[in-house]
């Protein structure tokens, strides 16, 4: 029988052994949605102590694995707190999962009312649907977090914060949310999306979980869509929300996941220039003629400028301004530039500009966005890796009548 000659259609359909010497110095991409057992018993044996060996790619993967470790490695870097990472399909992906670990139908979410307009949404418009009650306040209003907590004391809560937030970049002060939350028994979930772990740690801060959209700063290239989930607590990121996202299938890919750990070799030196341009542009847009406001965490005068001294090392790459005082000044500003582009993400290596009260925040309702300040002349500008004097040109040639 072994000597049996095989069939053409058999060669052709068979994986061909790899012949490995040595270890490969930069991971593969492990494109396999599956992963063979050299028995049944092994079989069993791996599918019993899930998450652990692989099985399949929607329960792990080697490659998606070792990224999202270094991202927790990175989360609590300083510090010797050990941290879970799953990666996910997208940064919404990863908000959901936080939120759905830790809170089921009848619990309550707190969260603040400027966050990003797609978590903003995702909290209206599907979260209730679950029996999971979403309230949002103004965290800067004086004992509001403290009251609605009281209020609440009674119910399982989990208190979702995004700082910097998106596009206003009004910070919080993790360390006190976190305080407070604990004398309540609530879990706190933080978006470090604008920050990155370069930046901010909010685990070492007190948070329970941190959340990304990888598709911005993480990975840096705008090549990949993706998310992060990190926390600190092996019971809920190992089995409440790796079974989220194995069961909901909101996982990484192989793919998603090489092009990822790319971007995060140079995310420290990104990210630290990057910063430091969005600084630079900043204190020259405030002197600038056309500008009438410009929204950075580092300029001492901005409303929440100790929390972000506080807790961040950089103040971040973004930024906001007004070129102008109506809807059709920022119109005209953005469709002048010619170096930075229109684009609707941030976090990669060019200059982007984005238009929020009519593309991230336009689902947001118009009073909130005046609220906080999400007027119709706002532009908000990711400064990437340009020399920053070349992004001032461009931003003075298109102010210039
Ligand atoms: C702060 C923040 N969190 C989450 C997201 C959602 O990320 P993704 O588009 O990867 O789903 C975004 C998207 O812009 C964001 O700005």
């Amino acid at each position: 029988m072994n000597d049996r000659k095989i069939h053409i259609e058999s060669v052709c359909a068979a994986e061909p052994k790899v012949s490995k010497t040595t270890e490969a110095h930069k991971n593969p991409i492990y494109a396999s949605s599956t992963f063979r057992f050299d028995s049944i018993d092994e079989g069993i044996s791996i599918f019993k102590d899930q998450p652990g060996g692989h099985v399949y790619t929607r329960y792990g993967n080697p490659g998606i694995e070792a990224v999202a470790a270094k991202i927790a490695q990175l989360e609590v870097f300083g510090s010797s707190t050990s941290a879970y990472g799953l990666l996910t399909s997208s940064g919404m992906a990863a908000i959901y999962t936080a939120v759905r670990c830790v809170l089921q139908s009848g619990d309550v979410l707190v969260t603040q009312q400027n966050l990003y307009g797609g978590t903003t949404e995702l909290f209206e418009k599907i979260l209730p649907s679950e029996n999971i009650q979403c309230l949002a306040l103004d965290f800067a209003e004086e004992g509001a977090l403290d009251k609605i907590l009281s209020k609440h004391s009674r119910r399982n809560m989990a208190i979702f914060i995004e700082t910097p937030a998106n596009p206003a970049l009004q910070c919080l002060d993790i360390q006190a949310v976190c305080e407070l939350a604990k004398a309540y028994g609530a879990r706190v979930i933080v978006d470090n999306t604008f920050a990155t772990p370069v930046l901010q740690r909010p685990l070492l801060l007190g948070a329970d979980l941190v959340a990304h959209s990888t598709t911005k700063y993480l990975h840096g290239h705008g090549l990949s869509t993706g998310g992060a989930v990190i926390g600190r607590d092996e019971d809920i990121m190992r089995n409440k929300a790796w079974t989220f996202m194995k069961l909901t299938g909101c996982n990484s890919n192989p793919f998603d996941a090489w092009l990822l750990n790319t971007g995060l070799k140079t995310l420290a030196l990104r990210i630290i220039r990057q910063s430091e341009n969005a600084f630079y542009i900043a204190k020259r847009l405030r002197e600038m003629k056309g500008i009438s406001r410009v929204l950075y965490p580092g300029l001492p005068d901005f409303s929440t400028h100790a929390f972000a001294s506080k807790q961040m090392s950089h103040f971040g790459a973004m930024l906001s301004f007004e070129p102008g005082n109506s809807l059709m000044d920022a119109k005209t500003f953005c469709n002048k530039l010619r170096h930075c582009t229109i684009a609707p993400s941030l976090g990669e290596t060019d200059t982007m500009v984005l238009h929020p009260a009519t593309m991230s925040h336009l689902k947001v309702d118009p009073s909130l966005r005046q609220h906080y300040g999400i007027t119709d002349s706002l532009v908000r500008m990711s400064v990437g890796l340009e020399h920053p004097d070349d992004i001032l040109a461009d931003i003075e040639q298109a102010l210039a009548v």
